[in-house]
This record gives C-alpha cells, structure tokens and sequence, in this order.
C-alpha cells in the first residue's frame, strides 16, 4: 500500500489588478507606455506577436526592449529577457525596480495581461536574487485589465536560486 501524504503545501498568489491604464501610478503609466512604444519595433515576422518591454532601474533610467525572432525559432528571444539582459550590460551594478510588458498581435486582439514565459520568469528571478530586492512585474494585452506583481515569486514559487549552488 503507498504511504499517506503527511501534509499538503497550499501557494497563495496575488496580484493588483487595474482597469486600465489610466488608473495606474504615474510613474507606472509611464513605464508601460514605453513598452507599449517599443514593441513596435520588435522582429516578429514568424509569430506576428509583438511584445515590448520596459525596465525601471534604481537610478532611474529607463532600458526598452522587444522580442527578436529568427528562423531557426529557439534562436531568438523575449522581449523580457532582450530589455533585462541590456540593462545587466549597460548598468551591471543598478538594480532593477520595475519591469512592464504589452504585446499587440497581428493576428488576434490580446484582451488580458501577457504573462512572462517561463525563461523570462527564471531570468527576471536571478536579478531579484542578485540584488535581494523584490523586482514589481506590471502585465498588460492590448487591451483589458493590467495586473502588477510585487515580485517574481508571485509568478515563479519555489523557483531555482543560487542558493541550491
Ligand atoms: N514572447 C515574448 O517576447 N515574451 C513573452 O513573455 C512571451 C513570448 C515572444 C517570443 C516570440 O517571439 C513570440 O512572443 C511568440 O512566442
């Protein structure tokens, strides 16, 4: 006969949810406002799928970026990790605040929040780990309502970390 469980382990996730852009914070609205700017820039012509990202740093500045497709698919990449990845080049020792991302397809009107992969999640997960600080993740579609996450653990419980190295 199998053993019995001892116990079960329940995870509660929570997110703030908003109407629409207009009633986030400012600084927010900003924020999602030059994702929503960028992704018209990504290379997308395999999925049609643009995604934009946008990062808040410590120091204020603010690093963009979209997702970039190839033909040999897994060679390209998410918006999410283009924009962090960059923003880890440029500014190695700022961490990061707040990162915001949007999508408009081509083919069909995204009506709720893009969620981030899960590399992006993994990715996004390293530099709250690097900097001990909670990394806010603000989700939007094209349309409809737009949820923020106080951290990636709202989006990535028990996630892999340094700390098993
Ligand atoms: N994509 C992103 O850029 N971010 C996500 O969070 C989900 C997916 C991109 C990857 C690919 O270029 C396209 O969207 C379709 O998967």
């Amino acid at each position: 006969m199998a053993k019995s469980k001892i116990s079960k382990l329940s995870i509660l996730t929570e997110f703030e949810v908003y109407n629409s852009i207009k009633d986030l914070a400012k600084k927010d609205g900003e924020l999602l406002l030059e994702a929503q700017k960028i992704l018209k820039n990504a290379y997308a012509p395999y999925s049609n799928f643009n995604v934009g990202a946008a990062v808040l740093l410590d120091n204020g500045k603010i690093v963009t970026g979209n997702n970039q497709e190839n033909a040999a698919y897994p060679s390209g990449l998410c918006a999410e990790r283009v924009a962090i990845f960059y923003a880890g080049a440029q500014y190695p020792n700022v961490d990061i605040k707040t990162i915001a991302i949007t999508v408009k397809s081509k083919n069909i009107v995204i009506k709720e929040p893009l969620s981030p992969c899960g590399g992006c999640r993994q990715a996004i997960a390293e530099y709250e780990n690097k900097s001990g600080k909670a990394i806010r993740i603000i989700m939007s579609g094209e349309k409809g309502q737009i949820y923020i996450a106080k951290s990636i653990e709202s989006l990535l419980p028990l996630m892999f970390s340094k700390k098993y190295l």
